[in-house]
């Protein structure tokens, strides 16, 4: 073992040689700087925004328009479909939370994001009522891999959006009536009543001019006048418009809730899973309701977390109470005199931002979220959708 760690050393520092003469005799190419600027400019590590627009879109939802706050860094830019973190600071704690960019990816002079009201919600309650023209924010550059992809997804797709889920899909469609794309476009949108169908006019609108673009409104609690679809998205109420799953690719978005209803309408309807393209909002408002949440752990059960962090170019190891029914990230982020920040994107387990290392205990994991093989053998979890269950170290020293 130890013969063939030297025989590893020694290569590297062959390679490490033979590096530096290739740095010294070959100049650094022209282009160089520019293939710095522009992954700068596709991947900014992070961006800061001002809010120059607010508009009311529904009783509890909100457009906001931000433009860079920095004259020299223009927004970068995204695929139709993707999302931002937007990080605020609410009462010294500081968190995040993802939300789709609902404007058109083909101009970056500003983005657009629709933020719902969750009912004793944290962060959307407060951008609703607390944020204002000229405040500035931070963000973090596009993520998400719900997006078009002309290669794999074919010409006919189906959208299925619940409520604010239909942000991404309004830059999508945007997208492709701007770009007059010759794709073919059902969309399925389940919202409470009419007031709650958000972007209506424009949906309208693009119903109207594009032929390839029908939008059909499922209400699940309309009031006495709407004659339109009643009740969820079905499989059947699918299957009557759009006849038959062949060579369709699916896209949905919407609550948990609403992933879990409809992965089964999905499974009932034979579609494939690699034809189907999910993002689900958040972790559910009660675990406990979860399959496969341990019975005997209730919302008051309380554990310790043991948190090994770099704090001044110091190791620190501290312990923080916290609840089993909260997610690992969340209780850490109340922790705000501890300062400890770890990187997140999507907050529901698909990104792998915030991967970090258990070092022992037990946690539940949300189903449906997938990690890596490897992460999985070397204890890697993701705090986003993660609840300990008996008391557990992490180690942030540790990425
Ligand atoms: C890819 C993606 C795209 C999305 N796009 C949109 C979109 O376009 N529009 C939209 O409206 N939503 C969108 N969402 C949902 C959005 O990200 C949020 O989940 C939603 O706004 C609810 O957030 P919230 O903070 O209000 O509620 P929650 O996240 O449920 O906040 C409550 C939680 O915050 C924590 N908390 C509460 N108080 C404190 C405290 N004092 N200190 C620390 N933590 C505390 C607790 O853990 C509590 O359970 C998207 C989600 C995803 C994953
Ligand atoms: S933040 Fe994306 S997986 Fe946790």
């Amino acid at each position: 073992m130890e013969k063939e760690i030297m025989n590893d050393v020694k290569k590297y520092q062959k390679l490490e040689k033979l590096k530096k003469w290739r740095d010294e005799i070959e100049p650094i190419p022209w282009y160089f700087d520019g293939l710095e600027n522009l992954c700068d400019r596709i991947h900014p590590e992070k961006q800061i925004l001002q809010v120059t627009d607010i508009k009311q879109l529904s009783n509890d939802t909100k457009l906001f328009r931000f433009i860079s706050a920095k004259p020299n860094k223009p927004l970068a830019p995204f695929r139709a479909g993707q999302y931002i973190g937007i990080t605020v600071e609410i009462n010294g704690v500081r968190t995040s939370r993802p939300f789709s960019l609902v404007s058109s990816p083909n101009q970056l002079a500003y983005y657009e994001l629709g933020v719902k009201r969750k009912e004793g919600g944290f962060v959307s309650i407060y951008l609703l009522d607390k944020l204002k023209v000229g405040d500035i924010l931070e963000a973090t550059e596009p993520l998400g891999e719900l997006y078009y992809n002309r290669i794999f997804h074919g010409k006919d797709l189906v959208f299925i959006a619940g409520g604010s889920g239909i942000t991404p899909f309004i830059s999508i469609l945007r997208d492709i009536t701007e770009r007059n794309l010759k794709l073919n476009v059902r969309l399925f949108f389940g919202c409470l009543n009419e007031e709650d169908i958000l972007f209506r006019d424009e949906l309208e609108n693009i119903q109207t001019r594009r032929p390839n673009i029908k939008i059909h409104y499922i209400l699940s609690e309309p009031k006495p006048s709407w004659n339109g679809a009643c009740g969820f998205i079905t499989k059947d109420k699918i299957l009557d418009e759009i006849k038959s799953i062949e060579n369709k690719f699916f896209y949905i978005v919407g609550n948990r809730a609403m992933y879990t209803f409809i992965k089964e309408q999905m499974k009932e309807l034979g579609v494939p899973r690699h034809r189907v393209s999910y993002e689900s909002y958040g972790v559910p408002d009660d675990v406990t309701g979860i399959v496969g949440w341990p019975k005997e752990i209730t919302a008051s059960n309380s554990i310790k977390i043991t948190i090994d962090f770099i704090h001044q170019g110091k190791k620190i190891r501290e312990i923080i109470e916290a609840l089993s029914v909260e997610p690992i990230l969340n209780s850490l982020e109340r922790e705000k005199d501890l300062g400890i920040t770890i990187n997140n994107g999507c907050r529901s387990g698909a990104c792998a931002l915030c991967r970090t290392k258990l070092v022992s205990g037990k946690i539940f994991m949300l189903p449906n979220v997938t990690i890596r093989e490897i992460d999985q053998v070397y204890g890697y979890i993701h705090p986003c959708v993660s609840y300990p269950l008996t008391d557990i170290h992490i180690d942030l020293t540790q990425i």
